[in-house]
């Protein structure tokens, strides 16, 4: 089963490389813009409680699956459970979602590009919130710069995974991602303080209870997987991996705690400023774009080189957290196209650069392309996928085989004392939290 396989070095390289997937656009594009949709501080208490409560056991499941398997998401639970076309089809599902993600994730990546190539020419520097958000409403409403972008985007992404130069820009991230961390940091003590803002920090704040709905929980639910890119086979891609000495438990927490403080900053540069601006916090997908200039442009009025010099490495870290996450994502369909159909690695670049990309130019061009396969992907196959994982965890997989991957068969003392936590959060809480929220609220 085991065979020759690549494997992780160490505990941080195995945290980071999860992180390096995980952090991307779903924390700094798409979490804040959830919370304007949902409710506020609402929202965040329920993306809270689903990654503590849900998320961490599917990602334990996942890794779980890969590291038992050595496979890759296609064939992982076939490899465990062999003879049975369910779980080959679960394993198809599993390819094809994170490249229906990627057609329109490199959409908002070309965005990005857009806005890195604007930050070159100071471009934000003292602009009024009204100049701010016309700069997006033009760029995005224009025919061919979008999607111009994000071909770019996703052609520069799937050039690097074509030639394997993948450790460059992992390289390359292990700056970034910590420049973007500290980058935020300056960025909320900035956005704090332009006038209005303090609207926006008691929207963070102050949780409205009211406002909560199982479809609150559903959103809250979809962005929390998606985050953590779970319920697509890029976890299990991952868990295959990892070292038999690692410790499941401790890496996907480590992990969770990234992902969310990450997540949670964001939130706090960005919401006081889209208040400060005057901009509505439903404003959808557009909101980071319309917002953070606006801070840039502040921070510009005594010293205009900063202010450009900071939009400039915060488009930078953000477009090369996008290409990280976008690798893996192209990754997946890679592994599938060789490992069923003998492709080449090159071969296979293109094909999928021209699906994705197609699909993706249709998302760039009709918005409600674009917002549908969101809602579809995040809230509906995500949670699908993930169910069917927990299910394959708790239901087909021997107790025993789990218990061996989630203590290192029993070398972690804390693990054999949580297994049973663990194991009936995988076996019941998960699949019945899981399907009560997508029944309830997508097929009833
Ligand atoms: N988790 C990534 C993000 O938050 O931007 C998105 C993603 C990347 C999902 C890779 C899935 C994946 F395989």
């Amino acid at each position: 089963m085991s065979g020759k396989k690549e494997r992780f070095g160490s505990r941080t390289a195995v945290i980071m490389a999860m992180a390096g997937s995980a952090i991307g656009l779903g924390n700094i594009w798409r979490f804040p813009y959830m919370v304007g949709e949902h409710g506020g501080a609402a929202f965040i208490v329920m993306y809270l409680l689903a990654t503590l409560l849900l998320s961490l056991p599917v990602f334990i499941t996942e890794v779980t699956i890969g590291r038992r398997s050595r496979k890759g998401a296609f064939s992982a639970m076939s490899e465990l459970h062999p003879g049975h076309s369910i779980w080959e089809f679960v394993g198809l599902l599993a390819v094809i979602v994170p490249l229906l993600i990627n057609s329109y994730y490199c959409v908002i990546g070309g965005w990005s590009l857009d806005f890195l190539l604007r930050s070159c020419a100071a471009s934000f520097v003292r602009m009024s919130p009204s100049e701010v958000t016309s700069v997006f409403s033009q760029m995005s409403s224009s025919r061919w710069e979008p999607v111009v972008m994000h071909l770019s985007f996703m052609g520069i992404s799937t050039f690097i995974v074509a030639h394997g130069v993948k450790a460059g820009i992992e390289k390359f991230s292990k700056i970034s991602i910590p420049a973007l961390f500290f980058l935020i940091i300056v960025m909320i003590f900035y956005s704090v303080t332009l006038p209005g803002a303090s609207e926006g920090l008691k929207y963070l704040v102050k949780p409205d209870f009211s406002q909560v709905n199982g479809e609150t929980m559903a959103y809250a639910l979809g962005q929390s997987f998606y985050s953590l890119s779970l319920g697509m086979g890029a976890i299990i891609t991952y868990g295959s991996y990892v070292h038999k000495e690692e410790d499941i438990v401790v890496s996907g927490a480590g992990t969770a705690v990234f992902d969310l403080t990450f997540a949670i900053l964001a939130g706090f540069a960005i919401m006081p400023a889209v208040f400060a601006a005057g901009i509505e916090p439903g404003a959808g997908p557009g909101l980071i774009f319309q917002s953070v200039p606006y801070i840039f442009s502040s921070m510009g009025e005594e010293v205009p080189v900063i202010s450009a010099a900071v939009s400039f490495i915060f488009f930078l870290a953000i477009v090369v957290a996008a290409m990280t996450s976008c690798i893996s994502l192209i990754e997946v369909g890679v592994t599938f196209l060789g490992e069923k159909f003998n492709l080449s690695r090159k071969k296979s670049c293109c094909l999928l650069f021209v699906l994705c990309g197609g699909l993706g130019i249709v998302c760039s061009l009709q918005p409600s392309v674009f917002d549908s396969l969101d809602w579809f992907c995040s809230n509906v196959m995500l949670l699908v996928l993930a169910f069917c994982f927990v299910v394959f965890a708790g239901f087909v997989m021997k107790k025993e085989d789990v218990r061996e991957e989630i203590t290192n068969a029993g070398a972690k003392p804390l693990n054999v004392r949580l297994f049973n936590v663990i194991y009936f959060q995988i076996k019941w809480i998960a699949p019945i939290a899981i399907a009560v929220i997508l029944v309830t609220n997508f097929i009833l």
